[in-house]
């Protein structure tokens, strides 16, 4: 067990370079099952205290001027776990969305949600449409949340998409480019994540952000969700500001 430092983080660490923080971290927030197993709990009290986890996080990209968030809250395979925890999950979202736009108003968060969204329950959806609404013209931490997301999906209904639109003459086909496809992405106007975090030691991507993850950066931490907190968090940006991202020319050294 690692012996966390009695700071309290709240600028940003002395030891990290302002100049070369990641501008969009992307995080799968994994093991929070394990977590309340651990402790002899149901399961969805590792999701209810995730949910703190969270917003601790969000807070401290404010503090230490991360631009922008991305969180992996549900993916599409996570449908084919037990009905009780599903339910339990759709509904924290939506409690934990109420009770928490005015506090993301006051601190000028814009959220955004992406995944497939029609399928998810309506008074979710509700909540989902009006926090995006409400939060729109928000000039801080641009917060995204990955909710019945899927990569594969995602990049299948972007094709489909754009066969629509090539079928009804609206596009050519020599259009088709990177650019154009990001567009018809999810998180189309979003600059893709420099720094994937992932939480409990799994080292995979579970579906998360394939296009916008092509060249991010990969931190693994064994920490389980409700355990992490900024000492993980600058343990990972230092670990980060040490890499040299080359994205496929030759290095420096
Ligand atoms: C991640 O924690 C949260 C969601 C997928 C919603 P898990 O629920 O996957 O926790 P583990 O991996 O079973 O410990
Ligand atoms: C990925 O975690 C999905 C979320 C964190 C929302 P999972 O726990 O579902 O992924 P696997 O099953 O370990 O790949
Ligand atoms: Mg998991």
């Amino acid at each position: 067990m690692t012996v966390k430092q009695p700071i309290v983080l709240k600028d940003l660490p002395t030891d990290l370079d302002q100049t070369r923080l990641p501008q969009h971290i992307a995080v799968i927030m994994d093991g929070n099952g394990r977590w309340a197993k651990r402790r002899g709990l149901p399961r969805i009290m590792g999701h209810q205290r995730g949910v703190d986890t969270l917003k601790d996080l969000l807070r401290c990209c404010r503090d230490w001027g991360i631009p922008a968030l991305t969180a992996y809250a549900f993916s599409t395979e996570n449908w084919g776990r037990p009905l009780e925890e599903v339910e339990f999950l759709m509904t924290l979202f939506e409690r934990v969305l109420r009770r928490e736009l005015q506090e993301m108003m006051t601190e000028n968060v814009r959220i955004r949600f992406v995944g497939a969204l029609d399928v998810l329950p309506p008074s979710l959806q509700l909540e989902i449409y009006r926090s995006m609404e409400d939060t729109e013209n928000n000039t801080g931490v641009q917060f995204t949340v990955a909710t019945n997301y899927g990569g594969r999906q995602e990049i299948v209904q972007s094709c489909r998409a754009i066969a629509q639109q090539v079928k009804q003459g609206l596009l050519n086909l020599d259009d088709i480019n990177e650019t154009l496809f990001e567009n018809f992405l999810y998180t189309k106007g979003i600059p893709d994540p420099d720094l994937l975090i992932r939480t409990s030691g799994e080292m995979r991507l579970s579906n998360f952000l394939l296009w916008q993850l092509a060249y991010a950066e990969i931190y693994v931490t064994q920490t389980l969700w409700p355990d992490f907190d900024r000492h993980i968090l600058r343990d990972a940006l230092l670990n980060y500001q040490q890499r040299e991202r080359r994205f496929g020319k030759v290095g420096k050294s």
